[in-house]
């Protein structure tokens, strides 16, 4: 591994909005540290889209990422994780982790019968990869996949409280109600946005996991190990977190700031397809 500068930006990127739930989290646990964040937004959905395209897209993403100078790179969304991640990271000469090892990690450890359920899109879903680490990390576990392809559009569209997303909620996890589960991972990072409507339908007794929060210590132990951490905290200001979109800036801008702590003041569009 290349000597890094310990005092440059955390890249974070998902194909649009969702990452923000991670970026949000590290953003909580680790102060110190500044972020490059980089939301795919026109080419969101990643979740209906081919392992070939997915691997495609994050390669052009980290080249971006790199050519802002990160140290280490957290890709903020399932799907690239579930698709990219093993084969970016053996590419990188900088760290890179993903979002799955960590939900599984905080799902295995929650769960007390042993039945875990799992939403996402239908690429992480197919993938399977979720039934084979927390199989791995606890044999004998019972895994039970559930993909929610209208989920990411309907946060996309900001209809986080909405009938629409009820009912739809409902109907998706209608099938996962009679499986006896008492944990269920949010296995998509834009689905803690809709963390009201899935805790109302799956009541009290399901522990639900967002991947975000474990991902945010994981990191955090990754920098301190690769003697990355910055040592004086980031002064506040423009610089200190930036935002990049493929389309629709402003949009971004307006939701990054609802459910940001900070107010998100500028994001950049950049041309994607030149890296
Ligand atoms: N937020 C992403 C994930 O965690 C991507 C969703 C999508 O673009 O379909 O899978």
């Amino acid at each position: 591994m290349k000597e890094l500068d310990r005092n440059a930006p955390v890249g974070v990127f998902d194909s649009g909005v969702g990452g923000l739930t991670v970026a949000r989290e590290i953003m909580r646990q680790i102060p110190e540290e500044r972020i490059i964040y980089f939301g795919d937004t026109a080419r969101v959905p990643y979740g209906s889209k081919s392992k070939d395209t997915i691997v495609r897209y994050s390669r052009q993403i980290i080249r971006f990422l790199r050519s802002k100078g990160v140290k280490a790179i957290v890709i903020a969304c399932n799907t690239a994780s579930a698709h990219a991640l093993e084969t970016v990271q053996k590419e990188s000469d900088i760290p890179i982790i993903g979002v799955i090892n960590a939900g599984a990690r905080a799902a295995v450890q929650a769960t007390v019968n042993g039945r875990i359920g799992v939403i996402g899109t239908v690429g992480t879903i197919g993938s399977g990869i979720y039934t084979e680490v927390m199989q791995q990390m606890r044999p004998g576990v019972r895994v039970i996949g559930k993909s929610c392809p209208l989920f990411v559009p309907l946060v996309e569209e900001g209809l986080l409280h909405d009938s629409v997303t009820d009912e739809i909620a409902s109907r998706y996890l209608a099938e996962l109600k009679g499986k006896y589960i008492d944990t269920l991972v949010l296995g998509c990072t834009h689905y803690p946005l809709l963390r009201s409507t899935l805790r109302r339908l799956m009541g009290d007794d399901v522990t639900l996991v967002n991947p975000a929060y474990e991902t945010a210590i994981e990191l955090r132990e990754l920098l301190k190990a690769n003697g990355l951490n910055r040592e004086m905290p980031a002064p506040d200001g423009e610089e200190k977190y930036q935002f990049f979109v493929s389309d629709l800036a402003e949009k971004f801008t307006d939701f990054a700031t609802s459910i940001l702590p900070n107010e998100v003041k500028e994001t950049k569009k950049i041309n994607i397809e030149e890296y």
